[in-house]
């Protein structure tokens, strides 16, 4: 079943001559689009969790506990529903022992991975779970396996989840937490093959059967460490390693950043100065996890045919040079239009991959990477990014409407890539049609075959004047979400013009 709505959803193909169509399929499928695909990631980084979540309670900058209150605001806005915690490389050097009780108390470490600043842990586990509460995001919490044990590991577990007796729960009390938080999911290592261990495939998979066989719960999504972009070996390794005892897993991991240069150790490319050769190579290497996802589902297929296990790919976006002046390892960046871009381009992709997608999260929340916000002080700037996953928070728990898509290419130089990417959910009889165009060059026209009985309830853009524009602080927003005018449909068919370098949203309503 799910193979034929995957093959009917993904017949995208690429059309030089023909005229650009895009066709709604009359039923939605049983897919659920799972909210938790836009998802998100907060790892102590740079500025991510001190300054960008938690201020402190005696902060000058108005907070609620030590959270942010603007951060606070436009998260519960943006309907966030899963939050990772707390790395990233940084998980596999956390102590969790060392991030509760009296903060005085707290012992201090170094933060070997982001700059090597001291982390005098305030921000805990408490504070963490709190804030998820206080903002009502599901939790998604990352166990220490580089440097941990097994025996830390279900002490945690534990001590969070359990109403049970016990000396954690003692502990847990002790600190002032009556209750269990719900905590579901959890991640049974980060990035193992590198900053989690250097671990051959074959290790990890043992040492995760072992961690996984102790950590138990109802309804617990754990999630076993997957692969760095199109390593297939690692996703073959990892899964014949589980020797057929798939029930010890619920989730496999896959990470992939755009990089416009692909080059990891050199020039990754700047942030906010480039041009068009930057701007399509980005789009270029975004458009590339499609493949690395098929890839990756084949092998899932294989060891896995029933699809028990799902694919969270829970650490994704854009990953280009640091910002001048700005930390050594901090991993601070703008965020422009072509951020927008990457945003809807991932985020129809995995739509149109939801029958085994369950998760995505991207990285990160706050300050780091691809964010949603940057704060300096006591300023705050939505990124144009944020503006994207806003817009497409009507696909959260909606169910796959397949479509066809056909599109012209957008050329530079020698290179090509499709111009359009697309995808459709329905949800209470209202069907959200997101829409990206790459071409910074000029609008695509496109014929939108809908459907009788239907009429637009809703239609919104975001996109900026230049490719390069971005939000700044104490600036008006370049890059915003703004109404987008669309003509009637006419005997079922929409023309829309989607204007170079945007992303749309379209919603229509199915008369009965
Ligand atoms: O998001 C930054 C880092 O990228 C994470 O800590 C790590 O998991 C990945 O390599």
């Amino acid at each position: 079943m799910r193979k034929r709505i995957l093959f009917i959803s993904l017949l995208i193909s690429v059309n030089v001559f023909s005229q650009n169509t895009l066709k709604l399929n009359p039923e939605p499928s049983t897919v659920k689009i799972n909210k938790d695909i836009y998802g998100h990631f907060s790892e102590h980084l740079g500025t991510c969790i001190y300054e960008g979540i938690y201020v402190g309670e005696d902060s000058d900058i108005p907070n609620i506990k030590g959270y942010r209150k603007d951060v606070v605001e436009a998260i519960k806005e943006l309907k966030v529903p899963v939050l990772r915690w707390p790395g990233g490389c940084f998980a596999d050097t956390y102590h969790w022992k060392d991030g509760i009780g009296p903060k005085e108390d707290r012992p201090s470490i170094v933060n070997v991975f982001w700059g090597g600043v001291t982390e005098d842990n305030s921000f805990g586990t408490h504070e963490f779970l709190d804030f998820c509460e206080l903002v009502g995001i599901e939790p998604y919490l990352s166990i220490n396996v580089g440097t941990g044990t097994v025996k830390e590991a279900v002490e945690w577990v534990e001590y969070v989840t359990s109403s049970n007796k016990s000396p954690m729960t003692d502990l847990r009390k002790k600190n002032g937490r009556e209750k269990p938080w719900n905590v579901k999911f959890w991640g049974i290592g980060n990035e193992n093959w590198g900053c989690g261990g250097e671990m051959a495939p074959d290790y990890y998979a043992n040492i995760y059967r072992n961690y996984s066989a102790y950590i138990k719960g109802d309804d617990f999504q754990k999630v076993i460490c997957g692969p760095s972009g199109d390593d297939v070996e690692w996703t073959e390794t990892i899964l014949k390693g589980l020797g057929g005892k798939n029930y010890l897993a619920q989730g496999l991991s896959m990470h992939y950043y755009t990089l416009p240069t692909n080059d990891w150790e050199g020039s990754k490319g700047s942030s906010i100065d480039f041009g068009e050769d930057m701007w399509f190579s980005t789009i270029l290497n975004t458009m590339k996890i499609e493949d690395i996802i098929k890839k990756h589902l084949a092998i899932m297929d294989k060891y896995d045919p029933n699809g028990d296990i799902k694919l969270i790919v829970d650490e994704w976006g854009t990953w280009y040079d640091k910002l001048p002046g700005t930390k050594e390892g901090f991993l601070q960046q703008q965020n422009t239009v072509r951020d927008a871009l990457v945003a809807g381009i991932n985020l129809n992709i995995f739509n149109n991959h939801a029958g085994r997608i369950s998760m995505a999260n991207i990285a990160q929340i706050v300050n780091v990477l691809q964010s949603m916000i940057l704060t300096k002080g006591a300023e705050m700037v939505k990124t144009p990014t944020y503006h994207v996953f806003k817009m497409y928070n009507v696909h959260q728990d909606a169910n796959l409407v397949p479509i066809q898509l056909e599109t012209e290419n957008y050329q530079f130089e020698d290179k090509s890539i499709p111009a359009l990417t697309a995808s459709a959910s329905e949800k209470n009889g209202t069907i959200s049609l997101t829409i990206t165009n790459a071409n910074p060059n000029k609008p695509v026209s496109i014929n939108c075959e809908l459907g009788s009985k239907s009429k637009i309830i809703n239609s919104k853009i975001v996109t900026g004047k230049k490719i390069t524009d971005y939000n700044d602080f104490g600036k008006k927003e370049k890059v915003t979400t703004s109404n987008f005018s669309v003509g009637n449909i006419k005997n079922g068919s929409l023309k829309l013009e989607i204007p170079a370098h945007s992303v749309i949203l379209i919603q229509l309503k199915l008369n009965k």
